[in-house]
């Protein structure tokens, strides 16, 4: 019956323990209300034909109905109102309030990504890796503005603000991965800002969970690293230029610079323009980018470089149109570094 219900809406598929009550309870209110106007709509026809005016007849009837019926119309659909909002009100206490035991996640939402922490120590970049069965709690916050962490699966929704933390709780009762969007207006990615929870057995999640503990791929904390230090902010990885370069297949190409000159985008090359952006600027580009000699350590600029290469064959399908970006003939002035004094 719910199956049916959710085929008929296209609602998504119920993968949590609030899923059924929700849907019943949308299912109660849409069967009521569709009801009603099915009985008003039949009444009114039949009144229109009952009542219409007749030749030679210019009174206006005058319907009189007893005090008790009216009272019991208007009780009757407040009773109903009031039912539902003590469904809802029993669903939403259940909702608010985090079972014992639950694990929590801390979850950064930023533009335009969701990084999840778990307990245990485990980080993710847009997965979130849970067990059937167990509950789960995300203490959330933003680092810049207001996002929403939605997994309409799970029937969880939550705005996520900057400088405060708020918190949800979901216990997933089917395995399988099931989309995380991002349900406030943030920014020009905001579209872009998915995730998906990734809801594993008993089995396969303690093995998850032993193998998280292992050693990681670097260019995996490369990625984490470019997020960190904000390096898409100006490069992309999936082919479109923006402020700066793109790094999807930069690693082993040819760069033609604005001196004239031609290197190969390789390790050295890719170090250099991190710590010494200003030495060789790529062709058609203002050299705006900033030092991050002092500010990327070491184990970063290899996991960077090493992330980098690894984008050598990602698709280069861009999956959001970004705006055309101003480029500054390179002059004297502006090849001091932006901010500098
Ligand atoms: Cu984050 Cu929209």
């Amino acid at each position: 019956m719910l199956e049916l219900f959710r085929e008929l809406f296209a609602l998504p598929p119920g993968a949590s323990s609030f899923a059924d009550g929700i849907d019943w309870l949308h299912l109660f209110v849409i069967g009521t209300t569709l009801l009603g106007v099915s009985v008003i709509t039949f009444l009114a026809l039949v009144f229109i034909v009952r009542y219409r005016q007749r030749p030679g007849d210019h009174s206006t009837p005058v319907v009189r109905v007893s005090g008790g019926r009216e009272a019991a119309l208007v009780l009757g659909t407040l009773a109903l109102f009031l039912l539902w909002w003590v469904i809802g009100y029993r669903q939403y206490l259940t909702m608010r309030v985090r079972p014992e035991g639950a694990d929590a996640v801390y979850v950064t939402a930023k533009q335009w990504m969701w990084k999840f922490s778990h307990g245990q120590g485990q980080i993710e970049n847009n997965v979130l890796t849970v067990a059937v069965g167990r509950p789960v709690e995300l203490i959330m916050i933003s680092r810049d503005v207001i996002h929403s962490f939605y997994v309409p699966a799970m029937r969880v929704k939550q705005d996520v603000l900057p400088g405060r933390y708020v918190s949800v709780w979901f216990r997933p009762v089917k395995a399988g991965t099931y989309p995380i969007y991002c349900a406030e207006y943030c920014g020009i990615l905001h579209s872009g800002m998915l995730g998906e929870v990734r809801v594993l057995s008993g089995t396969e999640y303690r093995h998850w969970q032993e193998d998280a503990t292992r050693a990681r791929p670097l260019a995996e904390l490369g990625r984490e690293a470019a997020v960190k230090h904000a390096c898409f902010s100006c490069h992309t990885v999936d082919g479109q230029r923006h402020i700066g370069p793109t790094w999807s297949k930069l690693y082993g190409s040819e760069v033609a610079l604005s001196n004239g000159q031609h290197v190969v985008a390789d390790a050295a090359y890719l170090t250099e323009s991190m710590m010494d952006p200003a030495a060789q600027v790529v062709l058609g580009y203002a050299p705006v980018m900033p030092t991050y000699l002092g500010s990327l350590d070491a184990s970063e600029t290899g996991a960077i470089v090493e992330y980098i290469r690894s984008l050598q064959d990602a698709p280069a399908t861009p999956s959001v149109r970004l705006p055309e970006v101003q480029v500054v003939p390179p002059t004297s002035a502006s090849s001091t570094i932006p901010g500098a004094p």
